[in-house]
């Protein structure tokens, strides 16, 4: 992983990636809790998942990613599986393993918000970890009341930009929805880190490319979210949902922005496309400017730890003024 760099170039930022942990726990659940939609997770879990989500992929995942020292770490949602507070408080104490909530930022998923569920018992608890750096200024104000999405951090020369697609939908469907409000915002948000000539990320769980996920599983404002991106431009778009790594792009007046997503950080993978991957990205200045190089670290069965799989430069469309 540590390729040595020309002597004249300069790593100054290493952001990681991981998504859809979706971690699963019913201890201490009362019944009422499963009987509604997440019946059907409870199901599909036992059926399929359970045979793919691992613990100690997950926990060989966190381990290898320490040793990075990451500047910032970045998940995008699923980190549980039927939204149980349950779950919520063992995603609780994976996120605080991982560091202090200014060096670890969370959007939720689509699995997060399975069913409507108290935020008291729910997001409250990461509460820290979802917040924007103005709510890191009112800790106690941000965990009284529900996090304003889209959420910005900026560190360094990077603006991290949540934004999020979580809400309950009927069973069988797995959509997801930014909603007319959030876009407004998100607009805003855009333009003030390009004023600031930042390197603007959008984290989102449903990926924004047409044809990445299925009917039932898409971004339902898809078509709206890309005509924003083609007026308001981003530098790069990361996702999970899709459980395999996807490299797509959204054309825009200001050049390609790429959107790449991750696949779940706990997978022993049906196929080797689902196996348990994490994203580096290591920001490197150049004598011609800021470059963006991707590794991507994959599990091995045999090996039981994570290797690199793969190193690539991803094309960034420079930030303007
Ligand atoms: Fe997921």
């Amino acid at each position: 992983m540590e390729k040595k760099l020309p002597s004249n170039y300069e790593e100054v930022f290493r952001l990681i990636h991981l998504s859809d942990p979706h971690l699963f726990s019913i201890t201490n659940v009362r019944l009422r809790e499963l009987l509604n939609k997440r019946v059907y997770a409870y199901f599909s879990w036992r059926l399929h998942r359970q045979a793919e989500h691992c613990g100690e992929v997950l926990a060989a995942l966190l381990k290898d990613m320490q040793s990075l020292k990451p500047d910032h770490i970045v998940l995008t949602g699923d980190l549980t599986h039927m939204g149980l507070p349950s779950e919520f408080r063992q995603a609780q104490e994976m996120l605080q393993s991982l560091g202090p909530p200014s060096k670890v930022m969370v959007i939720p998923g689509n699995h997060d918000t399975y069913v409507a569920t108290a935020w008291e018992r729910t997001f409250r608890l990461w509460s820290d970890y979802l917040a924007s750096d103005a709510d890191h200024c009112f800790p106690e104000a941000a965990k009284a009341r529900n996090i304003v999405f889209p959420t910005l951090r900026v560190r360094g020369p990077i603006a991290l930009i949540g934004v999020s697609t979580a809400c309950p939908t009927i069973p069988f469907l797995a959509t997801g929805s930014i909603g007319k409000v959030q876009m407004k915002k998100l607009e805003n948000i855009l333009d003030e880190t390009r004023r600031r000539h930042l390197l603007r990320v959008v984290l989102i769980h449903h990926p924004p490319v047409p044809g990445a996920v299925s009917w039932r599983k898409r971004l339902t404002d898809q078509a709206a979210f890309q005509a924003l991106l083609a007026r308001h431009g981003a530098e790069l778009i990361l996702h999970g949902h899709t459980h395999r790594t996807y490299l797509g792009h959204l054309e825009t007046p200001g050049g390609r922005v790429f959107s790449i997503g991750v696949p779940s950080a706990s997978s022993l993978g049906r196929t080797a496309h689902r196996r348990a991957r994490y994203h580096v990205f290591r920001l490197i200045r150049t004598e011609s400017g800021l470059e963006m190089l991707l590794t991507v670290r994959v599990y091995s069965p045999t090996k039981q730890r994570f290797i690199d799989e793969d190193e690539q430069q991803v094309p960034l469309p420079q930030p303007t003024g």
